[in-house]
């Protein structure tokens, strides 16, 4: 890996984190492929050499579990699944240029050489563990076979990771109160022995990387905080038949074969994934060594929740290898619809299928996820975002203006009028394409996206602004003539061929710009202009190439979402939604409703509490409070906002990301105090701006003098309140 500026001189490998064959796919996992697919088509357009590479993750118990849910083998229960991936990946245009799967040959003997050369390099021992048993199922229980509570943040978490809590990996034997998802009885711990991989030998070496990782923030900080804490030994060994067996045929206690825990071949799928397509295509084309086991460039796409595979396991592994590690991790954060958690098992998602069904075009989605997410922010979908997002910056601003430059140059022109592009245009473009090189090289689609989409905006304006229509005709050299009386610009229908010139030229840049969002989309308008071959191949400097002299009657791209469509796709969404809720009532479900009806709250009729607000007559349900998304934060900086009297900037660490704040806090705080203060603050306000400022996030404080809320122990930055 390098850390000189994209495009470098070495071959550049993007991936996103392998999806579990285990189910459909849905826009969860679509945000982490299509924005990982768009990042590597925006490093191409730099002229970085990049390729994209994944495949299905088909070990572990997320697969087991499932397989063994339906009475079906794991093997070809995983492989149907890794079938309609394959499948469905494409619809998107997601473009993997090598997609296989964990249980390939590539992978299993990768792996078994990978842990043979940690193993001889003395990075493993065996160590005895206790691990939960179920009696009853007369089975050890590993990972998702089993629930309890975290023993670090008291949530209820899975076997092997806290999935609703502090997202940390849990090790066999740490999860609390173990009950066996396989009968639902308290588990046993029993004592079994196992391999450890020697992370905690890597601590000045991790510290020292994650210095150096591109990418998102909190794929740094959090994992720093984690090594602050000490860094525990990892067990990489399983009781279980599925997965890939450790080794030179070592056997377990009873005798068994030794299987790999999962989250150890799993990312070496990466590696044999970039392997088989340079075996593909030639190690002249692309060498897979290079990349790997020389200073190749290599970036993760990943989400939140699985940081510390990557940011900690991962690059410990391959350092004990003797492999490249990654330049940059992205982790994406948290999709939700209609503001509230995407749950499969709720029926509260969109699914890839259904999307596709419906008739949207993938470009849109594409679109609206990567513009509004990216590889970072969290996003929120519902159908009527969506149609915003459509209507409003697809058909109203870019296929508006790619439609109206191309009619306009086509019936005076028959295509591109002969004219020089003129100044201000070239700049404004070559402006475009120095933002979205710096957007890639921060890993920021979503700048991508808005550099493209701002063009097209000042491609609207620059037509309105100039209005060719009143140039063109027989009369209008007089008559511009008289309405611009000084200065030496051409004037009437040479002022017109030279304003839709730069019109046709702005078209093509958009369309270079967008591509590595709307490929399909792109590609079109690229052979309405008249172009040959591939937009795909284009670089960011072809945006100011002129494009061909003639083309066709241009169509239209993009078409409007009616209201009364969107209003028919939420009604449906919704009614899944409660048809999944009435199949699986659960207990807490019903507590909750209960209390809702409780009666006799007397509150206003406590009046002797001084200046103190009434409390709430209102009771809400522990589903609204979940809403609030509640954490511990601790403020970096903080400065007065110029003119404006009480608010003060602060930036605060949230633990996965840092963010800009506005508080009204200016005159009761010493600012200069502030940082290094703990805060609580509500993680998903809805921005704001005030002053000019973008606020992200509201501190929580008591009272007139906005005494700032805190924690009493030492809850890690990050932490959810609840
Ligand atoms: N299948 C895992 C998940 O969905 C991700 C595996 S990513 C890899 O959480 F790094 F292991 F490949
Ligand atoms: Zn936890």
């Amino acid at each position: 890996m390098s850390h000189d500026e994209f495009p470098t001189d070495e071959p550049a490998v993007v991936t996103c984190g392998l999806p579990y064959a285990n189910g459909d796919l849905h826009i969860g996992h679509l945000r982490g492929y299509i924005g990982a697919d768009a990042f590597n088509r925006a490093l191409e357009t730099l002229g970085q050499q990049s390729i994209y590479v994944c495949g299905s993750d088909m070990h572990g118990t997320p697969v087991a579990v499932n397989a063994e849910q339906q009475g079906v083998d794991p093997e070809d229960f995983a492989l149907e699944w890794h079938r309609q991936y394959e499948e469905t990946f494409p619809q998107f245009n997601v473009d993997f240029d090598n997609y296989g799967h964990t249980h390939d040959e590539t992978n299993t003997e990768l792996t078994q050489e990978i842990v043979r050369t940690l193993d001889d390099e003395g990075y493993i021992y065996e160590k005895e563990i206790q691990v939960a048993y179920d009696p009853e199922a007369d089975q050890y229980l590993p990972d998702r076979y089993v629930e309890g509570t975290c023993p670090y943040c008291g949530a209820k978490a899975r076997g092997d990771e806290c999935d609703e809590g502090c997202q940390r990996h849990l090790e066999p034997g740490e999860v609390e109160d173990p009950t066996s998802t396989i009968t639902g009885n308290p588990a046993e711990y029993r004592e079994r022995s196992h391999k450890f991989f020697e992370v905690s030998e890597f601590t000045d070496f991790l510290t020292e990387f994650l210095d150096g990782l591109e990418g998102t923030s909190n794929a740094r900080n959090q994992p720093r905080q984690w090594i602050e804490d000490g860094l525990q030994d990892w067990c990489i060994t399983r009781d279980m038949d599925w997965g890939i067996e450790y080794p030179n045929g070592e056997t377990d206690d009873s005798g068994d074969d030794l299987v790999l825990y999962v989250w150890v071949d799993a990312p070496i799928e990466y590696i044999s994934s970039t392997k088989q397509y340079a075996e593909r295509v030639g190690a002249d084309e692309y060498d897979w060594e290079r990349v790997w086991k020389g200073d190749g460039e290599i970036m993760h796409v990943i989400g939140r929740d699985i940081i510390q595979h990557h940011s900690i396991f991962w690059p410990a592994m391959l350092e004990g290898a003797g492999y490249n590690k990654p330049r940059g991790i992205a982790a994406t954060g948290f999709i939700t619809i209609n503001g509230k958690g995407l749950s499969t098992s709720r029926n509260r998602a969109i699914w890839a299928k259904e999307y596709l069904e419906e008739g949207f075009h993938p470009d849109l989605l594409r679109y609206y996820l990567t513009t509004t997410g990216g590889l970072q922010q969290d996003v929120d979908f519902s159908w009527d975002a969506f149609q915003e997002t459509v209507n409003g910056e697809l058909v109203g601003t870019v296929g508006n203006f790619w439609y109206r430059s191309l009619l306009f140059a086509y019936r005076n022109y028959e295509g591109t009028p002969d004219a020089d592009v003129s100044e201000e245009v070239r700049e404004r473009i070559e402006g475009a394409i120095g933002d979205v090189r710096e957007s890639v090289n921060d890993y920021s689609m979503r700048g991508v996206g808005q550099a493209a989409t701002q063009l097209a905006q000042f491609g609207n304006e620059y037509i309105q602004r100039n209005e060719p229509w009143k140039l063109t005709d027989e009369d209008s050299e007089a008559r511009s003539a008289s309405e611009e009386p000084s200065g030496d610009e051409p004037r009437g229908p040479e002022r017109a061929a030279q304003v839709i010139r730069d019109c046709v030229q702005l078209a093509k840049a958009v369309v270079v710009l967008l591509e590595p969002i709307t490929p399909d989309k792109s590609q079109d308008l690229w052979a309405q202009i008249g172009e040959d071959g591939d937009v795909a191949d284009a670089h960011l400097e072809d945006a100011l190439e002129a494009p061909p002299r003639s083309f066709d009657e241009p169509g239209e791209l993009f078409e409007k979402i009616e209201d009364d469509r969107v209003a028919e796709l939420t009604e449906k969404l919704e009614e899944r939604v409660d048809a999944a809720a009435d199949d699986d009532e659960t207990e807490a479900d019903a507590a909750e409703s209960e209390s809702d009806d409780t009666p006799g709250d007397e509150s206003d009729s406590m009046t002797d509490t001084g200046d103190l607000e009434a409390l709430a007559d209102e009771r809400i349900g522990f589903d609204d409070f979940q809403e609030l998304d509640i954490r511990v934060g601790r403020i970096e900086t903080a400065e007065g906002i110029e003119g404006a009297d009480d608010l003060a900037r602060l930036e605060v660490d949230i633990g996965f990301e840092s963010r800009q704040i506005v508080a009204g806090i200016k005159q009761l705080h010493d600012l200069e105090e502030l940082p290094g203060t703990k805060c609580v603050l509500l993680a998903n306000m809805e921005k704001a701006e005030l002053f000019g400022v973008e606020s992200n996030g509201m501190i929580l404080a008591a009272g007139e003098e906005a005494d700032l809320l805190t924690t009493h122990g030492d809850a890690a930055v990050g932490e959810k309140i609840k």
